[in-house]
């Protein structure tokens, strides 16, 4: 997979409209990012997919609480920019619009590129004062007691 991590992130920084530094903007985006990679570096999941979700899962949100098709919503996004800023082939891709597409609804996933990008997302729940729990966590590596904590630290900062 190619692309354009740098104009990426300006586009999905001018399509959202709520305020960047929002419970879902920037500094959440980047975290969720860190978690990924994290992840990834144990188990393996698609790295580039991880950054990709990280930017993009939450940039078409219209507010910052229920917000059902923001998961949709921000697929079609991501849809938009291949070809352009993202060229990858067909499998690839549609692992990805698929993380982004369903991580509103979707519980547990099979694939580990998809849960590592939703565990990643869901490590960082301490911003909104909860902690992460263990049974929202699809993977392994999220599960461990040193990844929980050490995403929670992060996230309440
Ligand atoms: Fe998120």
């Amino acid at each position: 997979m190619q692309y354009d991590f740098r104009e990426i992130s300006i586009r999905a920084k001018q399509r959202f409209p709520l305020s960047l530094k929002g419970i879902h903007g920037l500094a959440h985006w980047q975290r969720v990012q860190e978690n990924g990679l994290k992840l990834a570096r144990y188990n393996g999941a698609d790295k580039d997919i991880v950054r990709l979700f990280s930017f993009l899962h939450d940039c078409c949100r219209e507010n910052d609480s229920a917000d059902p098709d923001h998961g949709p919503r921000a697929a079609e996004f991501a849809e938009t920019l291949r070809g352009e800023l993202i060229v990858a082939a067909d499998e690839q891709f549609e692992r990805l619009v698929a993380a982004i597409r369903d991580h509103t609804h979707g519980m547990h996933h099979r694939d580990i590129t998809i849960a590592t990008c939703w565990d990643a997302d869901r490590l960082d729940i301490g911003r909104v004062g909860m902690r992460p729990e263990r049974r929202y966590l699809s993977t392994k590596i999220a599960q461990e007691d040193w990844i929980m904590k050490w995403a929670y630290k992060r996230s309440t900062r």
